[in-house]
């Protein structure tokens, strides 16, 4: 396991500052919903689509906070064989109290493959939905035209899936990968 880990190294540790005597600003009292998310996570993914043939990954994510009313995220991959994979970065924010409970929450995304996402979601214990409001593509990117997000915690793990509507196929999923904190 190489170069995840060491490119997310070289991008400094994770401000997981919101933890009781630790160094560093409060997390953001808006924050409180997403606080699960705080720190490095690591672990296996797997991905298919009806137009590829599946292949599996090694995912590292980092949501940091620096006091302001925002988490930063940043996502690395790699292949079996530590090529690196897929990457994004992006804000995730609490925009208030949802009417039937949770948090309604926003997210903006970008991908080295053209994609930007903008995403809209609940929050409710520790369980994020989000679905994109907008999909902007540069003129080379593939066609995605939505994505559904979940980042939940369950049993200690951060599980993910993402699914899209992209290259004409309806919404399906692309993505599902287990992480767990990194010590
Ligand atoms: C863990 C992150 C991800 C990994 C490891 C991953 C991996 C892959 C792989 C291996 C392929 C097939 C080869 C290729 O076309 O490059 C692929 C295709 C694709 N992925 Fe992902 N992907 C990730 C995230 C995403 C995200 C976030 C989106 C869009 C929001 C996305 C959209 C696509 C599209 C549109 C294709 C092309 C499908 C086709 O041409 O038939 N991927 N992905």
């Amino acid at each position: 396991m190489g170069t995840v880990a060491g490119a997310v190294r070289s991008a400094g540790p994770a401000r997981v500052a919101y933890l009781p005597g630790m160094a560093g600003p409060d997390l953001h009292p808006s924050l409180a919903p997403l606080a699960f998310l705080l720190g490095d996570w690591e672990g296996e993914g797997e991905g298919d689509y009806p137009t590829i043939d599946a292949f599996t990954y090694r995912e590292r994510l980092t949501f940091s906070h620096g006091g302001r009313p925002f988490l930063t995220y940043l996502q690395l991959t790699e292949g079996p064989g530590g090529d690196p994979m897929h990457t994004e970065t992006g804000y995730l924010r609490v925009a208030g109290p949802a009417s039937g409970g949770g948090h309604a929450v926003e997210m903006v995304l970008a991908q080295p493959t053209g994609v930007a996402e903008v995403l809209t979601g609940l929050a409710v214990d520790h369980d994020v939905h989000l679905h994109s409001t907008r999909v902007a593509l540069t003129p080379t990117a593939k066609r995605v035209d939505t994505t559904a997000r979940r980042l939940r915690l369950h049993g200690g793990r951060l599980v993910v899936d993402l699914s899209m509507a992209a290259v004409g196929e309806p919404l399906t999923h692309h993505l599902h990968s287990e992480l767990v904190p990194v010590a």
